[in-house]
């Protein structure tokens, strides 16, 4: 991890995130949120202050330390106890059935291996648990596709792993969790951009 990716990738991460659309997005995910919470990916702490009022307590896991670094300040606002460990999500350093919910948010674009981190997420899921997700992934049209494909390559390396190509929901479907909810948006908020980055929403359990 270098210079980029623990300084300048935090920093610009930070500040193309705070969209409002983007951070009501996220609220909407999080909305069901309850009991203890697992966040994978938990970058620098936007989703902190977005959960809702069922949460007891947020554990929360990041490789990069330079996110969590930046998460510091919103740490200390927090209303829920938070524990934040330094790790991946391919390997969860936490017992089986756990957590009532685990949350994602623009995650899965940038894991190594999505299906094993989904595979951890079920593993510490108690029974009836949910899955909370906002992810981006690939069009659903095939003229956008055409240029996620092309700028794939560039995402790969400005966004530190982040791929437009991967399908949220089907991935989340293929793991085994059972959606409740699933529903895909462009954010027409932000042109040219939506198209590059269609959004889906999801609720799942085990
Ligand atoms: C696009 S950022 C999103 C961060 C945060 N969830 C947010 O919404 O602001 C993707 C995050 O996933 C983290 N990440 C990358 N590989 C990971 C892995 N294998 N396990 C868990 N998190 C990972 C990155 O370090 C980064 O913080």
């Amino acid at each position: 991890v270098g210079f980029y990716a623990e300084r300048v990738f935090p920093w610009l991460l930070d500040r193309a995130m705070n969209h409002p659309v983007l951070e009501s997005l996220t609220r909407e995910a999080l909305a069901p949120a309850a009991g203890d919470v697992l966040e994978i990916g938990f970058g620098t702490a936007r989703s902190l202050p977005l959960y809702g009022p069922g949460v007891a307590s947020l554990t929360a896991i990041e490789p990069n330390q330079g996110m969590s670094a930046r998460a510091q300040r919103r740490l200390a606002a927090a209303r829920f106890p938070v524990h934040l460990h330094a790790g991946a999500g391919e390997a969860l350093p936490f017992a089986t059935a756990g957590f009532e919910t685990v949350t994602l948010i623009l995650t899965l674009c940038s894991v190594r291996d999505p299906a094993a981190v989904l595979a951890e997420a079920r593993r510490v899921l108690k029974p009836g648990g949910q899955l909370l997700y906002l992810e981006h992934g690939v069009s659903r049209s095939a003229r956008w596709q055409v240029w996620q494909r092309r700028f794939d390559p560039l995402q790969q390396i400005l966004g530190c792993g982040c791929t437009f190509l991967r399908d949220p929901s089907a991935l989340v479907a293929a793991a085994g969790f059972t959606h409740q909810r699933q529903q895909e948006r462009v954010v027409q908020e932000m042109p040219g951009l939506a198209e590059m980055l269609p959004l889906t929403l999801g609720q799942a359990t085990v």
